[in-house]
């Protein structure tokens, strides 16, 4: 996509020393993108901004997700181009791109620290939807105690799809769900997809979504039941699928944050108050 100022394009593995040098310039030397800048340019979705001269000067990536909608991340505007509408222009070729793919929505959540990001989310035309905490546990440092072995009952059940369509998690997400590192609507049909990847589990009144985004870890959401409760047995099963780490999304919700503490869950730097942002194209 070209403007009078800027050009996009998806990024080459040929570009992979010169997007390290942007993160490191946007973020610092310890983002997380640039250990996973392989991975994400052979998906071809990373795009790419350079100026009239040729320099690269921001980036962002898209990833289709199976309900039809887009998900955007790793925003990065070289610090001499901010505030210049470059995540906006990236945004406008992500969405030309997207729409040609039948994709009518895009999603992405910033932390609620973030100024500049939540600037740019609202100039771009995105809306606030729904406010929820990224945590993280780690199965090796948790350890459940013999009340809590015997109290977490494994018995798979079938799901029961009206509980979770009128469950609080539902509505405390303003009817969204987290899936991977991603959101999508909380309704009948996104279910019975996730339920068809046998990616919903249920015990008892407990359900929840449990998908493995990368090795050894599994991302999980819950949808029913009590949160202790739901949160020993995604432990449980979590272990016996022999993850090492499980990471989740929840509504920002103090009580549920509270519970997830005394687990051993932490809350994740990048994921204390997210706020998610959605838009139609
Ligand atoms: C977030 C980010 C991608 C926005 O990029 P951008 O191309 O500057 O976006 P915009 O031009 O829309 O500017 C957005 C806001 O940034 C702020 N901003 C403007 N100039 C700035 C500057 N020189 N330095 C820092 N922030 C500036 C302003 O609040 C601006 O909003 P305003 O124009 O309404 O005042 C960029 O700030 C960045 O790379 N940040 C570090 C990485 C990051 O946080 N990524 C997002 C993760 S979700």
């Amino acid at each position: 996509m070209e403007d009078l100022q800027f050009r996009s394009r998806i990024a080459k593995s040929s570009d992979h020393q010169r997007i390290a040098r942007l993160c490191r310039r946007a973020v610092g030397p310890n983002d997380y993108v640039i250990s996973r800048l392989d991975e994400t340019i052979r998906k071809k979705h990373l795009f790419l901004v350079f100026s009239k001269k040729g320099d690269l000067i921001g980036m962002s990536n898209f990833t289709p997700v199976f309900d039809k909608s887009g998900w955007l991340g790793m925003a990065r505007t070289d610090p001499d181009w901010r505030g210049r509408g470059i995540a906006q222009f990236v945004q406008r070729s992500i969405a030309s791109y997207a729409r040609k793919k039948g994709i009518k929505t895009l999603r992405f959540f910033v932390l609620s620290t973030n100024t500049s990001s939540l600037r740019a989310a609202k100039k771009g035309g995105f809306r606030v939807v729904a406010h929820g905490t990224h945590i993280t546990c780690d199965l090796k440092k948790v350890k459940i105690t013999s009340r809590d072995q015997i109290k977490i009952k494994l018995a798979p059940c079938l799901v029961n799809l009206n509980q979770i369509l009128h469950s609080n998690y539902l509505s405390k997400m303003n009817g969204y769900l987290g899936y991977g590192y991603a959101f999508v609507r909380g309704n009948r049909a996104n279910l019975l997809l996730i339920k068809s990847k046998e990616e919903l589990f249920c015990y008892g009144k407990s359900s929840f979504i449990l998908t493995t985004t990368e090795q050894d870890y599994e991302e999980f959401f819950i949808l029913s039941g009590n949160v202790r409760d739901t949160l020993l047995k995604i432990l449980k099963v979590s272990r016996e699928l022999g993850a090492k780490a499980v990471g989740s999304f929840l509504p920002y919700d103090y009580h549920m944050r509270r519970v997830s503490r005394t687990l051993g869950f932490k809350e994740d730097s990048w994921g204390k108050h997210l706020i998610l942002f959605e838009k139609r194209i």
